[in-house]
């Protein structure tokens, strides 16, 4: 996969049906999304439980584009390889999630998936400041994760340009995560980030048997962003 800053929509299906997880990954591709965002939780770093391996797996061959894994787990090594198994194309660990993110994304490097590194709300830019040489992608959350649903953090707009200028032309992906809608994604994509997750955003007012307000929701997004990029927003 070359890379590219082209603006990237990733839906979340933490906000799709639960009871439809297959269908609703093939509607949102259908509809347009470049990414399937999993978000996957423990109810130790998080308070809220999602997806095993097991899970990933029966996703796994209803993604078309690319299964963007979000691990919001502690420790995250043990289950590095269980994911890559499983079927993730790029596997997103949190800063925070232990003493040795440097050692985290060099095993998943290991594994031949493509490395993210996520930073919660509270987290400095500085964080990840010896880790861009091992990562394709700096994940800025603009929420504090558990849930989807929650109000965008402002702050988040300066970290990513934090983090862009740290990049310089490094091929790393700026990814944002919570409460990115038509409304917050602008400010997002003109300070450096070209990788956009949305549950709520996108899976309002649509289903499977009525996916077209998916379609539309992408559109909005991916609109307002491109829109920001060429200064009219
Ligand atoms: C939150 C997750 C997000 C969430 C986004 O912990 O990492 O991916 O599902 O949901 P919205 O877009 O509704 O904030
Ligand atoms: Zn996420």
């Amino acid at each position: 996969m070359t890379f590219d800053r082209s603006i990237k929509i990733a839906p979340s299906i933490l906000s799709a049906d639960f009871a439809d997880f297959g269908r609703e990954i093939q509607a949102i591709e259908a509809e347009g999304a470049d990414w399937v965002h999993v978000d996957v939780m423990d109810g130790h770093f998080v308070p809220n439980l999602t997806f095993g391996p097991p899970a990933v797996k029966a996703f796994r061959p209803h993604v078309k584009t690319f299964m963007d894994v979000h691990l919001m787990i502690a420790p995250v090594d043990p289950y590095i390889e269980a994911y890559a198994e499983a079927g993730a194309d790029m596997i997103t660990a949190h800063v925070e999630a232990g003493p040795h993110p440097h050692r985290t994304l060099q095993a998943i490097r290991a594994t031949g998936r493509k490395a993210g590194i996520a930073l919660n709300p509270g987290t400095p830019a500085s964080a990840v400041e010896y880790l861009l040489d091992l990562c394709d992608m700096v994940l800025v959350m603009s929420v504090n994760p558990g849930f989807g649903g929650q109000k965008f953090i402002p702050s988040a707009v300066e970290k990513v340009a934090q983090v862009r200028a740290m990049i310089g032309d490094r091929p790393i992906h700026i990814q944002v995560d919570g409460g990115v809608d038509p409304n917050t994604v602008g400010a997002l994509a003109k300070a450096g980030a070209d990788c956009f997750v949305a549950g709520s955003a996108v899976f309002r007012g649509g289903s499977v048997s009525n996916p077209a307000p998916y379609g539309e929701n992408i559109r909005a997004i991916r609109a307002a962003a491109e829109a920001a990029l060429a200064g009219e927003g």
